[in-house]
Protein backbone atom coordinates (compact mmCIF):
# COMPACT_ATOMS: atom_id res chain seq x y z
CA UNK A 1 0.00 0.00 0.00
CA UNK A 2 1.61 3.28 -0.53
CA UNK A 3 2.42 5.63 2.19
CA UNK A 4 -0.17 8.36 1.42
CA UNK A 5 -3.05 5.66 1.49
CA UNK A 6 -1.74 4.15 4.51
CA UNK A 7 -1.92 8.23 5.87
CA UNK A 8 -5.34 8.77 4.62
CA UNK A 9 -6.39 5.96 6.49
CA UNK A 10 -5.00 6.72 9.69
CA UNK A 11 -6.27 10.47 9.13
CA UNK A 12 -9.74 8.80 8.71
CA UNK A 13 -9.76 6.51 11.67
CA UNK A 14 -8.40 9.74 14.30
CA UNK A 15 -11.45 11.54 12.96
CA UNK A 16 -13.99 8.87 12.92
CA UNK A 17 -14.66 9.59 16.67
CA UNK A 18 -14.86 12.71 16.40
CA UNK A 19 -17.30 13.25 13.85
CA UNK A 20 -19.61 10.42 15.16
CA UNK A 21 -20.20 12.49 18.55
CA UNK A 22 -21.34 15.54 16.37
CA UNK A 23 -25.33 16.37 18.56
CA UNK A 24 -27.99 17.48 16.93
CA UNK A 25 -29.26 20.92 18.50
CA UNK A 26 -32.56 22.54 17.53
CA UNK A 27 -33.78 25.88 18.57
CA UNK A 28 -37.47 26.44 18.61
CA UNK A 29 -39.88 28.81 18.84
CA UNK A 30 -43.63 29.22 18.82
CA UNK A 31 -46.27 31.71 18.01
CA UNK A 32 -44.72 34.82 16.90
CA UNK A 33 -48.05 36.28 15.97
CA UNK A 34 -45.89 39.27 14.40
CA UNK A 35 -47.85 42.02 12.85
CA UNK A 36 -45.73 43.61 9.66
CA UNK A 37 -44.95 46.99 11.01
CA UNK A 38 -46.56 48.83 7.84
CA UNK A 39 -50.31 47.12 9.37
CA UNK A 40 -50.35 49.05 12.88
CA UNK A 41 -47.99 51.69 12.56
CA UNK A 42 -48.80 54.99 14.87
CA UNK A 43 -52.03 53.53 15.67
CA UNK A 44 -53.43 53.85 18.84
CA UNK A 45 -56.20 51.47 18.16
CA UNK A 46 -53.83 48.49 18.05
CA UNK A 47 -52.48 49.32 21.03
CA UNK A 48 -55.57 49.21 23.21
CA UNK A 49 -56.91 46.13 20.72
CA UNK A 50 -53.29 44.35 22.40
CA UNK A 51 -54.39 45.88 26.13
CA UNK A 52 -57.58 43.75 25.72
CA UNK A 53 -55.40 41.23 24.86
CA UNK A 54 -53.67 38.27 26.39
CA UNK A 55 -50.25 40.04 27.01
CA UNK A 56 -48.50 39.65 23.35
CA UNK A 57 -46.69 42.70 23.10
CA UNK A 58 -46.63 42.96 19.14
CA UNK A 59 -45.61 46.21 18.83
CA UNK A 60 -42.42 45.62 19.61
CA UNK A 61 -42.36 42.53 16.59
CA UNK A 62 -39.10 43.99 14.95
CA UNK A 63 -37.10 44.51 18.14
CA UNK A 64 -37.96 40.84 18.92
CA UNK A 65 -37.09 39.48 15.24
CA UNK A 66 -34.15 41.38 15.54
CA UNK A 67 -33.25 39.82 18.65
CA UNK A 68 -33.94 36.43 17.61
CA UNK A 69 -31.75 36.79 14.07
CA UNK A 70 -28.75 37.77 16.78
CA UNK A 71 -29.82 34.58 19.38
CA UNK A 72 -29.67 32.23 16.33
CA UNK A 73 -26.41 33.74 15.03
CA UNK A 74 -25.18 33.34 19.07
CA UNK A 75 -26.48 29.98 19.13
CA UNK A 76 -25.60 28.67 15.93
CA UNK A 77 -28.39 25.51 16.14
CA UNK A 78 -28.36 23.07 13.47
CA UNK A 79 -31.98 24.99 12.22
CA UNK A 80 -34.35 27.13 13.81
CA UNK A 81 -37.88 25.70 13.75
CA UNK A 82 -41.30 27.77 13.87
CA UNK A 83 -44.00 25.77 15.15
CA UNK A 84 -47.14 27.76 14.32
CA UNK A 85 -48.83 31.58 14.17
CA UNK A 86 -46.17 33.03 12.36
CA UNK A 87 -48.26 35.91 11.86
CA UNK A 88 -50.27 37.92 14.01
CA UNK A 89 -53.85 37.28 12.16
CA UNK A 90 -52.80 35.57 9.18
CA UNK A 91 -52.05 38.67 6.84
CA UNK A 92 -50.53 38.19 4.09
CA UNK A 93 -48.06 41.48 4.46
CA UNK A 94 -47.05 40.26 7.64
CA UNK A 95 -45.88 36.48 5.72
CA UNK A 96 -43.78 38.28 3.47
CA UNK A 97 -41.88 39.95 5.86
CA UNK A 98 -41.78 37.23 7.99
CA UNK A 99 -39.75 35.44 5.32
CA UNK A 100 -37.54 37.90 4.68
CA UNK A 101 -36.48 37.91 8.19
CA UNK A 102 -36.02 34.11 7.70
CA UNK A 103 -34.04 34.61 4.73
CA UNK A 104 -31.61 36.48 6.77
CA UNK A 105 -31.51 33.73 9.48
CA UNK A 106 -30.78 31.70 6.83
CA UNK A 107 -28.06 34.14 5.31
CA UNK A 108 -26.61 34.11 8.78
CA UNK A 109 -25.95 29.87 8.99
CA UNK A 110 -29.36 28.72 10.07
CA UNK A 111 -31.41 26.48 7.93
CA UNK A 112 -35.39 27.89 8.75
CA UNK A 113 -38.55 25.43 8.88
CA UNK A 114 -41.82 26.25 9.47
CA UNK A 115 -45.41 24.86 9.75
CA UNK A 116 -48.62 26.99 9.87
CA UNK A 117 -51.11 27.43 13.16
CA UNK A 118 -54.70 28.58 13.64
CA UNK A 119 -53.56 32.41 12.96
CA UNK A 120 -51.92 31.76 9.68
CA UNK A 121 -54.20 30.86 6.55
CA UNK A 122 -57.73 31.87 5.14
CA UNK A 123 -58.28 34.19 8.35
CA UNK A 124 -61.22 36.14 7.75
CA UNK A 125 -60.64 38.81 10.66
CA UNK A 126 -57.23 39.85 9.60
CA UNK A 127 -56.92 43.51 9.50
CA UNK A 128 -54.21 46.44 9.24
CA UNK A 129 -55.13 49.35 12.19
CA UNK A 130 -55.02 52.69 11.03
CA UNK A 131 -54.82 55.68 13.73
CA UNK A 132 -58.36 55.38 15.51
CA UNK A 133 -59.57 53.07 12.71
CA UNK A 134 -59.07 49.04 11.50
CA UNK A 135 -60.08 47.92 7.95
CA UNK A 136 -59.94 44.18 6.83
CA UNK A 137 -56.34 43.34 4.48
CA UNK A 138 -55.61 40.00 2.75
CA UNK A 139 -55.12 36.79 4.77
CA UNK A 140 -53.21 33.84 2.62
CA UNK A 141 -54.57 30.48 1.19
CA UNK A 142 -52.96 27.59 1.55
CA UNK A 143 -50.99 27.85 -1.54
CA UNK A 144 -49.71 31.54 -1.16
CA UNK A 145 -48.53 30.58 2.27
CA UNK A 146 -46.57 27.57 0.67
CA UNK A 147 -45.26 30.12 -1.84
CA UNK A 148 -44.10 32.56 0.62
CA UNK A 149 -42.68 30.18 3.03
CA UNK A 150 -41.17 27.73 0.10
CA UNK A 151 -37.33 28.13 1.40
CA UNK A 152 -38.44 27.17 4.84
CA UNK A 153 -40.57 24.38 4.25
CA UNK A 154 -39.12 21.14 2.28
CA UNK A 155 -41.13 20.65 -0.13
CA UNK A 156 -43.58 23.51 0.13
CA UNK A 157 -46.42 21.92 -1.28
CA UNK A 158 -46.33 19.06 1.95
CA UNK A 159 -46.25 15.75 1.47
CA UNK A 160 -49.66 14.74 1.39
CA UNK A 161 -51.20 15.83 4.27
CA UNK A 162 -52.07 19.72 4.29
CA UNK A 163 -48.30 21.21 4.15
CA UNK A 164 -46.47 18.39 6.73
CA UNK A 165 -43.12 17.56 5.72
CA UNK A 166 -40.33 15.74 6.76
CA UNK A 167 -36.47 17.01 7.10
CA UNK A 168 -33.60 14.31 7.77
CA UNK A 169 -31.24 16.75 9.78
CA UNK A 170 -29.05 13.83 10.27
CA UNK A 171 -27.95 10.53 10.34
CA UNK A 172 -29.57 10.10 13.38
CA UNK A 173 -32.47 12.71 14.02
CA UNK A 174 -35.38 12.87 11.54
CA UNK A 175 -37.72 15.74 12.31
CA UNK A 176 -41.26 15.40 11.13
CA UNK A 177 -43.45 18.79 10.72
CA UNK A 178 -47.31 17.84 10.42
CA UNK A 179 -49.55 20.35 9.41
CA UNK A 180 -52.60 19.86 11.63
CA UNK A 181 -54.06 23.49 11.45
CA UNK A 182 -57.26 23.03 10.25
CA UNK A 183 -57.91 26.26 7.72
CA UNK A 184 -60.31 24.20 5.16
CA UNK A 185 -62.78 27.38 4.27
CA UNK A 186 -61.80 29.46 6.52
CA UNK A 187 -58.84 29.38 9.35
CA UNK A 188 -60.42 27.32 12.79
CA UNK A 189 -59.00 26.96 16.32
CA UNK A 190 -58.87 23.54 16.39
CA UNK A 191 -56.09 21.08 14.86
CA UNK A 192 -57.05 17.83 13.51
CA UNK A 193 -54.99 14.82 12.88
CA UNK A 194 -56.94 13.03 9.84
CA UNK A 195 -56.04 9.68 8.09
CA UNK A 196 -53.48 11.46 5.40
CA UNK A 197 -51.51 12.67 8.60
CA UNK A 198 -51.55 9.05 9.48
CA UNK A 199 -50.37 7.60 6.16
CA UNK A 200 -47.89 10.24 5.36
CA UNK A 201 -46.53 10.26 9.31
CA UNK A 202 -46.37 6.52 9.31
CA UNK A 203 -44.07 6.65 6.39
CA UNK A 204 -42.02 9.15 7.74
CA UNK A 205 -41.46 6.99 11.04
CA UNK A 206 -40.68 3.32 9.13
CA UNK A 207 -38.38 5.10 6.63
CA UNK A 208 -36.44 6.73 9.85
CA UNK A 209 -36.66 3.28 11.58
CA UNK A 210 -35.17 1.72 8.69
CA UNK A 211 -32.02 4.14 8.58
CA UNK A 212 -31.77 4.16 12.09
CA UNK A 213 -32.18 7.32 13.18
CA UNK A 214 -34.64 8.57 15.84
CA UNK A 215 -37.74 11.11 14.59
CA UNK A 216 -38.92 14.54 16.92
CA UNK A 217 -42.79 15.35 15.68
CA UNK A 218 -43.58 19.08 15.52
CA UNK A 219 -47.31 20.53 15.66
CA UNK A 220 -48.54 23.42 16.33
CA UNK A 221 -51.45 22.17 18.30
CA UNK A 222 -51.03 20.03 21.43
CA UNK A 223 -50.68 16.10 21.18
CA UNK A 224 -50.95 15.34 24.78
CA UNK A 225 -53.61 17.28 26.93
CA UNK A 226 -51.49 20.05 29.05
CA UNK A 227 -54.47 21.48 31.59
CA UNK A 228 -57.99 20.77 32.06
CA UNK A 229 -58.61 23.86 30.87
CA UNK A 230 -56.46 23.45 27.52
CA UNK A 231 -58.62 20.30 26.35
CA UNK A 232 -60.66 22.03 23.61
CA UNK A 233 -59.37 23.68 20.89
CA UNK A 234 -55.46 23.09 22.17
CA UNK A 235 -55.35 19.60 21.92
CA UNK A 236 -55.34 18.20 18.91
CA UNK A 237 -58.83 16.17 17.65
CA UNK A 238 -57.65 12.52 16.71
CA UNK A 239 -54.51 13.05 19.40
CA UNK A 240 -54.37 9.35 20.40
CA UNK A 241 -54.42 8.28 16.62
CA UNK A 242 -50.96 9.92 16.36
CA UNK A 243 -49.58 9.77 19.64
CA UNK A 244 -50.21 5.76 19.26
CA UNK A 245 -48.42 5.69 16.04
CA UNK A 246 -45.41 7.38 17.75
CA UNK A 247 -45.40 5.39 20.55
CA UNK A 248 -45.49 2.02 18.35
CA UNK A 249 -42.42 3.36 16.63
CA UNK A 250 -40.43 4.19 19.81
CA UNK A 251 -40.85 8.04 18.94
CA UNK A 252 -40.88 10.21 22.22
CA UNK A 253 -41.32 13.96 21.91
CA UNK A 254 -43.39 16.58 20.34
CA UNK A 255 -42.86 20.01 19.87
CA UNK A 256 -46.05 22.55 19.84
CA UNK A 257 -46.76 25.67 20.72
CA UNK A 258 -50.39 27.21 20.68
CA UNK A 259 -51.15 27.40 24.29
CA UNK A 260 -48.45 30.37 24.94
CA UNK A 261 -47.96 28.97 27.93
CA UNK A 262 -44.89 27.44 28.58
CA UNK A 263 -45.71 23.76 29.96
CA UNK A 264 -44.47 19.90 28.96
CA UNK A 265 -47.07 17.37 29.07
CA UNK A 266 -46.46 13.19 29.18
CA UNK A 267 -48.40 10.21 28.76
CA UNK A 268 -47.14 6.80 28.50
CA UNK A 269 -43.44 7.65 27.45
CA UNK A 270 -44.66 10.45 25.22
CA UNK A 271 -43.67 14.26 25.80
CA UNK A 272 -45.28 17.50 24.77
CA UNK A 273 -43.59 20.39 25.18
CA UNK A 274 -45.42 23.43 24.25
CA UNK A 275 -42.52 26.41 23.86
CA UNK A 276 -44.49 29.60 25.29
CA UNK A 277 -45.18 32.44 23.35
CA UNK A 278 -42.15 33.94 21.89
CA UNK A 279 -44.64 37.10 21.49
CA UNK A 280 -44.71 37.46 25.58
CA UNK A 281 -43.08 38.36 28.48
CA UNK A 282 -40.54 36.03 28.47
CA UNK A 283 -39.67 35.61 25.14
CA UNK A 284 -39.14 31.94 25.78
CA UNK A 285 -36.87 29.68 22.84
CA UNK A 286 -36.16 26.02 23.12
CA UNK A 287 -32.85 24.31 22.56
CA UNK A 288 -33.78 20.25 21.72
CA UNK A 289 -30.38 18.22 21.47
CA UNK A 290 -30.11 15.09 20.26
CA UNK A 291 -27.05 13.80 21.31
CA UNK A 292 -24.99 10.69 20.60
CA UNK A 293 -26.54 8.16 22.34
CA UNK A 294 -29.96 9.29 21.69
CA UNK A 295 -30.61 11.10 24.52
CA UNK A 296 -32.45 14.25 24.08
CA UNK A 297 -32.91 17.17 25.68
CA UNK A 298 -35.09 20.16 25.49
CA UNK A 299 -34.49 23.41 27.64
CA UNK A 300 -35.78 26.82 27.45
CA UNK A 301 -33.95 29.96 27.16
CA UNK A 302 -35.49 33.80 27.57
CA UNK A 303 -34.32 36.48 24.65
CA UNK A 304 -30.75 37.72 25.79
CA UNK A 305 -31.06 41.30 27.03
CA UNK A 306 -27.67 42.15 25.17
CA UNK A 307 -29.91 41.30 22.10
CA UNK A 308 -32.51 43.61 22.79
CA UNK A 309 -33.38 47.63 23.37
CA UNK A 310 -32.47 48.56 27.23
CA UNK A 311 -34.50 47.49 29.49
CA UNK A 312 -36.95 45.27 27.41
CA UNK A 313 -37.34 42.63 29.41
CA UNK A 314 -38.46 44.38 32.31
CA UNK A 315 -40.93 46.46 30.08
CA UNK A 316 -42.34 43.62 28.51
CA UNK A 317 -43.06 42.24 32.37
CA UNK A 318 -44.49 45.48 33.32
CA UNK A 319 -46.78 45.43 29.90
CA UNK A 320 -47.92 41.72 30.73
CA UNK A 321 -48.63 42.56 34.37
CA UNK A 322 -50.69 45.78 34.03
CA UNK A 323 -52.51 43.83 31.53
CA UNK A 324 -53.90 41.07 33.76
CA UNK A 325 -54.13 43.44 36.74
CA UNK A 326 -56.63 46.09 34.45
CA UNK A 327 -58.62 43.25 33.07
CA UNK A 328 -59.24 41.89 36.83
CA UNK A 329 -59.77 45.49 38.00
CA UNK A 330 -62.24 46.00 35.59
CA UNK A 331 -63.76 42.42 36.49
CA UNK A 332 -64.24 43.03 40.01
CA UNK A 333 -65.16 47.03 39.25
CA UNK A 334 -69.08 46.20 40.63
CA UNK A 335 -67.98 43.91 44.09
CA UNK A 336 -67.62 45.27 47.72
CA UNK A 337 -64.08 44.46 48.44
CA UNK A 338 -62.29 46.48 50.51
CA UNK A 339 -59.30 48.33 48.99
CA UNK A 340 -56.64 46.53 50.83
CA UNK A 341 -58.21 42.81 49.90
CA UNK A 342 -58.37 44.20 46.53
CA UNK A 343 -54.54 45.22 46.09
CA UNK A 344 -53.47 41.93 47.46
CA UNK A 345 -55.82 40.36 44.47
CA UNK A 346 -54.33 42.17 41.80
CA UNK A 347 -51.06 42.02 42.58
CA UNK A 348 -51.52 38.48 43.15
CA UNK A 349 -53.14 38.29 39.73
CA UNK A 350 -50.40 39.66 37.84
CA UNK A 351 -47.07 37.69 39.87
CA UNK A 352 -49.13 34.12 39.28
CA UNK A 353 -50.26 34.77 35.56
CA UNK A 354 -46.35 36.05 34.95
CA UNK A 355 -44.97 32.83 36.56
CA UNK A 356 -47.55 30.07 35.09
CA UNK A 357 -47.11 31.38 31.69
CA UNK A 358 -43.42 31.81 31.62
CA UNK A 359 -43.48 28.06 33.49
CA UNK A 360 -42.23 28.54 36.38
CA UNK A 361 -45.27 28.11 38.56
CA UNK A 362 -44.75 24.99 40.63
CA UNK A 363 -47.89 23.33 42.30
CA UNK A 364 -45.91 22.11 45.28
CA UNK A 365 -44.92 25.58 46.48
CA UNK A 366 -46.97 26.25 49.97
CA UNK A 367 -46.31 30.22 49.16
CA UNK A 368 -48.87 30.19 46.81
CA UNK A 369 -51.74 28.87 48.40
CA UNK A 370 -50.36 31.18 51.62
CA UNK A 371 -50.46 34.32 49.63
CA UNK A 372 -52.78 36.66 51.27
CA UNK A 373 -53.75 37.61 47.27
CA UNK A 374 -54.97 34.08 46.77
CA UNK A 375 -57.24 33.88 50.15
CA UNK A 376 -58.49 37.07 49.33
CA UNK A 377 -59.65 35.59 45.46
CA UNK A 378 -60.91 32.79 47.58
CA UNK A 379 -63.23 34.71 49.58
CA UNK A 380 -64.39 37.48 47.13
CA UNK A 381 -63.83 36.44 43.46
CA UNK A 382 -64.73 32.76 43.08
CA UNK A 383 -66.81 33.40 40.45
CA UNK A 384 -64.53 35.05 38.40
CA UNK A 385 -60.20 34.93 37.96
CA UNK A 386 -60.48 33.32 41.12
CA UNK A 387 -62.25 30.11 39.31
CA UNK A 388 -59.82 30.12 36.83
CA UNK A 389 -56.82 30.33 39.98
CA UNK A 390 -58.74 27.34 41.79
CA UNK A 391 -58.70 25.02 38.46
CA UNK A 392 -55.14 25.67 37.78
CA UNK A 393 -53.79 25.76 40.82
CA UNK A 394 -55.21 22.49 41.87
CA UNK A 395 -53.55 20.32 39.19
CA UNK A 396 -50.04 19.42 39.46
CA UNK A 397 -47.45 21.56 37.84
CA UNK A 398 -43.73 20.46 38.02
CA UNK A 399 -40.84 20.92 35.52
CA UNK A 400 -41.38 23.02 32.73
CA UNK A 401 -38.69 24.60 31.21
CA UNK A 402 -35.93 21.22 31.17
CA UNK A 403 -36.83 17.80 30.21
CA UNK A 404 -34.64 15.14 29.32
CA UNK A 405 -35.48 12.06 27.33
CA UNK A 406 -33.06 8.70 27.59
CA UNK A 407 -33.25 6.24 24.54
CA UNK A 408 -33.85 3.37 26.83
CA UNK A 409 -37.02 1.57 25.25
CA UNK A 410 -38.25 0.63 28.78
CA UNK A 411 -38.42 3.43 30.95
CA UNK A 412 -37.77 7.36 30.26
CA UNK A 413 -36.62 9.94 32.90
CA UNK A 414 -37.58 13.14 33.02
CA UNK A 415 -36.11 15.54 35.53
FE1 LIG B 1 -52.42 29.03 17.99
Amino acid sequence: MKRRAVWMILLALLLLPALGQAETRLMVVSDLHYLAKELYQGSELFLRALRAGDGKISQYGEELMDALEAEALHQRPDALIVTGDLSFNGEKASHEALAERFARIEAGGTPVYVIPGNHDINVLSSVAYEENAWRYTKSVTEEEFASIYRDFMCPAEGEGANLSYHVALSDRLWLALADVAYYQGSAQVFGLFTPAHRDWLELVLRDANAAGAQVITCTHHSLVAHTSFSRESFLMLNDTVMADLLRSHGAKLNLSGHLHIQHIAASEGLYDAATGAFCMSPHRYALVTAAEDGTITYETRQLCDEHLPDGFQEMSRAWFADITTEKNRAALADQMIPPEALQDMLDFSARFNAAYFSGVYRSADPAWRQDPGYMAWMEYGENTFGAYLKLVMDEPSGENLYLEIKPSTSTDEST
